[in-house]
């Protein structure tokens, strides 16, 4: 049998180096052995955005960007979002399995224990503007949770993280419903334990109880949210823990880098960009538009994802559904014929651009009533249960330590502090 090995030669010094392959990869610190003199600092890999790097070994979720697949812990997103919860599916991320019926009960108990926020957050909100935006309500109340939750600093007691990640994910939605009423200058709804997540998120939000097929389609959506391996948000999760911060303040990280266009915020600037084209005629001028580099198709493409986006797929069938009972977003005229047209454009085919996840997800969001300013926040909700499943994994993790990554100094070399007098 052929040895699992990379046999490398460093054609500077005629050298030949045997490194170990294992999962088809290679440890970059195997590489620092490779010196042209022994006083190198040896070879580095250089690797912005990492488009190379595996940062971890995960069991969580497994993506074939090629094919178009999205498996949590080997269950296919299809099935979980056609006959599974979206708690149940957080229980999956976080311990493994799905659970039994028993301990279905007593998790959803608990997650409905962990509700509410502390007392002193009725006056949180106060220092916000009735127009501040809601992912920085949200970033903010993860922030002020972790200077409340103080126990959640004991971050290598496994006991401890339980009852932090319970917190985490239950007061996630909470955190987002009081963004959204706050904003409205409406008065705060507490969570009602009778009602399920979803079902619960849309009364809080609109003190009311919500269609079922509405809160199904909420359902659907936050399972197709909940995870999706080392993206940008949940590497910061995980950078930002490996330091040892509470949790609270790493979920507030984490939205953070969820808040940016490129990540969760493109679900807000489709809706953004769908209205700026406005109708179907418009079309072909904006994608030229697009083709000439002034700006980009938001929805469209994906770092992993280089076929349809399953969850774009489900996404769209869910729509319908909702369509049903709120009657049909106008844009989404407006958003099939992109995607059509789209689809058929040597530019976008060429680059294997796809609709990911976001391009009609808004659309949805908007039929339900949010403004489009919740849409990030729709999707840190659930996906918080990802990050806090990513986040015990690394905190279990023996190969982890303090993230850290290297440099290529490109700078100036020493030279000597010059007094401002002196300065051209
Ligand atoms: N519209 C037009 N051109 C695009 C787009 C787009 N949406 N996305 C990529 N390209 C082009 C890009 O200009 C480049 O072309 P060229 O080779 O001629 O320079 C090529 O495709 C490769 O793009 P890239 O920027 O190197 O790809 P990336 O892997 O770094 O970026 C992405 C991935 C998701 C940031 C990018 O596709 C994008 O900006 N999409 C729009 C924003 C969006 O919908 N984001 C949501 C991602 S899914 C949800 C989530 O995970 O948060």
């Amino acid at each position: 049998m052929p040895a699992s090995t990379l046999t490398i030669t460093d054609n500077r010094t005629g050298k030949t180096f045997e490194i170990p392959i294992q999962d088809d990869t290679i440890r970059a610190v195997d590489l620092r052995q490779i010196k042209e003199n022994p006083s190198d600092f040896g070879l580095m890999t250089y690797d912005p955005a990492y488009m190379n790097t595996a940062s971890c070994k995960s069991t969580i979720t497994f993506i074939d960007g090629d094919v178009g697949i999205l498996n949590y812990r080997g269950y296919p997103i299809e099935q979980l979002a056609e006959d599974g919860s979206y708690l149940e599916t957080a229980y999956l991320l976080w311990h493994g399995e799905l659970p039994t019926a028993a301990q279905m009960e007593e998790f959803t108990a608990s997650i409905n224990a962990n509700l509410n926020l502390p007392d002193s957050f009725d006056h949180f909100y106060d220092g916000f503007g009735r127009d501040a935006h809601p992912m920085s309500m949200l970033m903010a109340g993860y922030a002020g949770l972790a200077s409340i939750y103080t126990d959640a600093k004991k971050v290598l007691d496994a006991e401890n993280r339980k009852k932090q990640i319970f917190r985490g994910i239950a007061q996630s939605m909470t955190l987002g419903a009081y963004g959204y009423r706050f904003r409205k200058n409406l008065p705060f709804i507490k969570p009602d334990p009778k009602l399920s997540f979803a079902g619960n998120f849309l009364n809080m939000l609109f003190g009311k109880e919500a269609d079922p097929r509405l809160v199904q389609a909420i359902d659907i959506l936050f399972i197709l949210h909940a995870d999706h391996e080392q993206n940008c948000s949940t590497s910061t999760m995980r950078l930002v823990g490996s330091s040892q911060a509470d949790p609270f303040s790493s979920l507030a990280a984490a939205a953070a880098a969820l808040y940016g266009p490129l990540h969760g915020g493109a679900n807000e600037a489709v809706l953004k960009m769908l209205r700026q084209i406005g109708s179907v005629d418009n079309i072909p001028g904006f994608i030229e538009k697009v083709k000439a580099g002034e700006g980009r198709l938001m929805g469209f493409g994906h770092r992993v994802y280089k076929n349809y986006d399953p969850r774009a797929r489900i996404i769209k069938k869910a729509a319908e559904d909702v369509f049903e009972v709120t009657g049909k977003n106008p844009l989404l005229d407006v958003a099939t014929e992109l995607e059509r047209i789209a689809l058929h454009d040597e530019y976008f085919i060429k680059r294997k651009l796809y609709p990911n996840v976001d391009f009609y997800s808004g659309l949805i969001y908007e039929a339900l009533g949010f403004p489009a300013e919740m849409f990030t926040v729709l999707f840190a909700i659930p996906r918080a249960s990802g990050w806090l499943s990513q986040w015990e994994e690394l905190m279990r993790d023996e190969d982890q330590k303090i993230g850290r990554p290297r440099q290529i100094y490109l700078g100036e070399g020493k030279r000597d502090y010059v007094p401002v007098a002196n300065r051209k």
